[in-house]
């Protein structure tokens, strides 16, 4: 049986009848600066539709609340095919051989020095689970938005919170995604709390993307010259939450982005995407694409990562371009953060890491300071760096 898709009540007609008027509406009340956009994002946010609800309806133009500023808007490219490079991948099979071992460590840490940003194949994660995992994320967003609504929340940290940009209340400019987040330590949510829809995909893909976190962890932590086990007593794979994003069609990829350029603040990121593009990782001052590989993960390097390694591994600005294809982009992101911090409050370089030689190039902070960071502001790339980051004086 076809699926009957229950998007029209009178409040989500009202909104897509809005939205299909915005501009011209919008344009006329601009000039008398006349336009709510506090209103208009709170009249979106509780109508719990979504921009894949927005989609569905078959909008044709966006709210201007989604509209980003001209500098953003006239570097939207996809990357040039004659000069950009491409995203390192590495090989995992045979991790456990002395002398692969070496040569992987090796190019691990070229590739978080000059990219922050590789890709892992042969990772042993079976392909199934891979696909099992972005059907039932997928099947999620598909739902119709009454169905999807009574996980739409904001309330970060823990639990499972469903929602259309989680700093839309942050942002300038609203980004053409939702989000299912599933906050798995250190507070690990229930079961029970995660859609069934995705519960045992979900659940699965945690202890998965974990086991190769981890592995990335042990191999980013010997290309620093420290023990392999170095970041897990660091506790730097404790704090998960997994991010499934949803990108569906944008009927105006110019006028927005599918995410803002950001770095992501913590320490690791694994990323799991579909067949559709978007994605773009900043590179020698190029915006280069990242073709999903089959079976491949995407792995970056976070800001927290940077600072801990004292400017070894570098954090690197990315983001996603609007989806114009008729398929949803579908990603599902593992963030990994340090869960235990030091007694005294305070983080920085590893001590392990500084010598007369190299000194720190970041002062120790606060949690409270990077979390207030965090929340101060949307997706930005490397604030809390350039906050912390030890000025030369000659
Ligand atoms: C993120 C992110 C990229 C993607 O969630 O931080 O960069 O492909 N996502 O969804
Ligand atoms: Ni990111």
């Amino acid at each position: 049986m076809r699926k009957v898709i229950h998007y029209k009540t009178r409040s989500h007609w009202l909104l897509v009848l809005r939205s299909q008027n915005l501009h011209s509406k919008m344009a006329a009340i601009d000039a008398t600066s006349g336009y709510d956009r506090v209103k208009e994002v709170k009249e979106f946010d509780e109508s719990k539709i979504g921009v894949k609800g927005l989609s569905d309806a078959g909008i044709t133009s966006i709210p201007q609340f989604f509209v980003h500023d001209p500098k953003t808007l006239s570097d939207l490219k996809p990357s040039s095919k004659y000069t950009a490079a491409t995203l390192p991948t590495i090989d995992l099979s045979d991790i456990n051989s002395v002398t692969h071992r070496a040569k992987i460590v090796e190019q691990i840490n070229l590739a978080a020095k000059t990219w922050g940003f590789f890709q892992v194949i042969n990772h042993g994660v079976p392909v199934s689970v891979l696909d099992e995992t972005l059907k039932a994320v997928k099947a999620f967003h598909d739902q119709p938005h009454e169905v999807k609504a009574k996980y739409y929340k904001r309330e970060e940290g823990k639990g499972v919170m469903y929602a259309s940009n989680n700093d839309l209340y942050r942002t300038k400019a609203a980004s053409w995604h939702d989000s299912l987040q599933v906050w798995m330590g250190p507070q690990r949510s229930e079961a029970e709390e995660i859609p069934e829809m995705c519960r045992n995909e979900v659940v699965a893909w945690d202890f998965h993307a974990t086991k190769v976190g981890e592995t990335v962890m042990e191999l980013l932590s010997e290309g620093l010259g420290l023990e392999a086990g170095k970041f897990k007593e660091l506790t730097f794979s404790d704090a998960r939450v997994i991010v499934g994003h949803c990108y569906p069609y944008c009927p105006q990829p110019d006028l927005t982005v599918g995410i803002t350029s950001h770095t992501d603040p913590g320490i690791v990121t694994v990323l799991l995407q579909n067949h559709v593009p978007g994605l773009q990782v900043r590179h020698q001052n190029e915006w280069v694409d990242v073709k999903p590989v089959p079976g491949g993960l995407v792995i970056n390097i976070g800001d927290l990562l940077q600072i801990i390694s004292n400017g070894e591994y570098k954090s690197v600005q990315h983001r996603v371009l609007a989806n114009s294809w008729k398929e949803s982009r579908i990603s599902i992101v593992m963030f990994l953060n340090q869960g235990k911090w030091k007694e005294d409050g305070y983080c920085g370089p590893l001590p392990e890491l500084l010598s007369s030689e190299k000194p720190p190039v970041y002062r120790n902070f606060t949690v409270q300071e990077y979390v207030e960071n965090f929340y101060s502001k949307g997706l930005d790339s490397k604030s809390l760096i350039e906050k912390i980051t030890i000025k030369k004086h000659n």
